[in-house]
């Protein structure tokens, strides 16, 4: 039998934590294959709906990153993105979406180890569920 590798979207914002993602990978640092990135301009642009949409398309996790509080390239978009989150993770839980399957931090572009990291203890706390299966 295979192991169970959770699929898993990252949703980075283009002027921070996409850097770092990609200082993480430019510096060879190991971190779980399983994560399929969507870069986006700020994590202000985040829609609720594609998250919706990746948990409905059969990803086991999604994990949103956005620069750091008062980095965001667009000043305020991290700071939208902050007081919506609470309202998405409400909106998961009463659609039955465990809370341990989406996530959300600030990485900034010189944060490739915490990039590597965060998404290494995602993984590793998504492999603790079952799958997620597609829902209905
Ligand atoms: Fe990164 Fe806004 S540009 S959170």
């Amino acid at each position: 039998m295979s192991e169970y590798n959770p699929k898993i979207l990252a949703v980075l914002c283009n002027w921070c934590s996409y850097a770092g993602a990609d200082l993480a990978g430019s510096s060879r640092m190991h971190y779980p294959t399983n994560v399929r990135i969507l870069r986006v301009p700020c994590s202000g642009r985040v829609d609720p709906m594609f998250v919706l949409k990746a948990f409905k398309s059969g990803f086991d996790g999604v994990i949103v990153l956005g620069c750091h509080p008062g980095d965001c390239h667009y000043a305020k978009g991290n700071y939208y993105t902050r007081r919506r989150i609470p309202l998405l993770k409400n909106l998961l839980a009463n659609l039955g979406v465990p809370e341990e399957r989406f996530h959300f931090e600030w990485v900034s572009a010189s944060e490739g180890a915490r990039f590597a990291e965060l998404v290494t203890e995602f993984t590793a706390a998504l492999k603790e569920l079952p799958p997620m299966g597609k829902m209905i």
